[in-house]
């Protein structure tokens, strides 16, 4: 049996893809071979001992301590775009939320019940006048698959939209709107836009993107909003900026007890993917990842291994995980040959200081390679499959 242990609420449209003949998957199991989760923090968690893989149904890793996954040689996957849709109509309502003054001028109303509510709505109503979206002009730090949803969609409202990406990938490019202004430098989008909204992931370089001096940069009248995470943005930096009046308003998914208590700021409970296909969505595709790579040993959407796809040839299947140093291949093959173990196919694949090999070999006997190639100075874990024979 190959075990699962899940964090989070995971939709059953996911986890009733695993194989029940061959899977045990539950939120108590001990010892797992994999993890499946969202939000769930395991950066205090102690490593299971089997654990092969961790996969994240959404798209922010954070709560992973990825690094340390990657020197155990442990996988961690991601279901990029899974969620974008949701996100983007997230972003897009708190847009309208925000810049007509739905949500103030909705708990106003609330106090006047029991009052003659018909004359004072009438009385109250000018202090929530709000701008329109049409003609105004958009920010987006960010152009992976929320960015690029989010920019067209905000296009069809009839904004102009300014983005800032250097890292753009070919598929979204060609997918982002040809109306969308291409921004020479962060900077140049803060300078110009009324609305600015960041979709990057966090890291150790966007903690506190947006601090006290970017924020400097943005326009009194603006609204930021974030449905990234949290610690890209300084949260003090905004609040004193919010009191300044150097900032117009707020709108996050993160909230913290002092933005909470600040005014002109819109406190969301991490909604941005909380829909009913968005969770399903996400659930499918990280089972389906986790499943091909526990079944096949191929990778795809981990974001600290290679993408790895190799159709299975028959025979035995190493599945090897080793230092990005030269000479490798060079060894595990040889080991392969000194026992008398023929290749049928291989490949090898790397990215930064890990690399992973699959090789497909004729003969069943393989076990002694096997420990062999677990010797080799230089691999991190070897595994052997018998693709669709779990
Ligand atoms: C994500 O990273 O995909 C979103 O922030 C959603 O997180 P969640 O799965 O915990 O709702």
């Amino acid at each position: 049996m190959i075990k699962i242990q899940t964090f989070n609420k995971i939709s059953d449209k996911g986890l009733n893809l695993f194989p029940t003949q061959y899977y045990q998957v539950s939120s108590d199991c001990t010892d797992p071979d994999a993890i499946l989760l969202r939000s769930q923090s395991l950066h205090d968690m102690p490593l299971p001992n089997k654990l092969k893989a961790i996969a994240r149904a959404g798209a922010g890793v954070n709560n992973i301590p990825v690094d340390k996954m990657t020197e155990f040689g442990i996988p961690v996957f991601n279901t990029p775009g899974a969620n974008a849709n949701a996100v983007k109509e997230l972003v897009i309502a708190s847009l309208i939320l925000a810049n007509r003054n739905i949500c103030t001028g909705w708990h106003e109303a609330l106090s006047l019940k029991g009052q003659d509510v018909p004359t004072q709505v009438e009385t109250i109503k000018k202090q929530f006048t709000g701008t329109e979206l049409q003609g105004k002009k958009l920010g987006i730090i960010g152009l992976g698959a929320i960015g690029v949803k989010v920019a067209n969609a905000a296009c069809l409202l009839g904004l102009d939209v300014i983005a800032f990406d250097p890292h753009i990938t070919i598929k979204n490019a060609w997918q982002l709107s040809a109306k969308v202004e291409q921004a020479s430098s962060m900077n140049a989008v803060l300078g110009q836009a009324d609305f600015i909204t960041l979709h990057i992931p966090y890291t150790k370089h966007t903690h506190h993107l947006i601090d006290e001096n970017s924020l400097k940069q943005i326009n009194p009248h603006s609204i930021l909003l974030n449905f990234s995470r949290a610690d890209i943005i300084d949260s003090t930096a905004v609040i004193n900026a919010l009191n300044n009046n150097q900032l117009s308003q707020y709108v996050t998914d993160f909230p913290t007890n002092e933005l909470l208590n600040t005014a002109n700021t819109l406190c969301l409970p991490h909604l941005g993917a909380s829909t009913v296909e968005a969770e399903e969505n996400c659930a499918i595709m990280a089972v389906n990842t986790l499943r091909r790579f526990l079944e096949t040993g191929e990778i795809e959407n981990s974001v600290n291994f290679p993408t790895v796809n190799m159709p299975y040839q028959g025979g035995v299947r190493f599945c090897i995980v080793n230092r990005n140093i030269p000479n490798m291949l060079g060894q595990i093959s040889s080991t392969i040959a000194s026992k008398e173990l023929n290749i049928k196919d291989l490949i090898n694949r790397s990215k930064k200081d890990i690399a992973y090999t699959l090789i497909d070999v004729e003969d069943a006997n393989v076990d002694e390679a096997l420990s062999l190639l677990k010797q080799i100075d230089g691999v991190i874990n070897c595994r052997k499959l018998l693709p669709n024979d779990n």
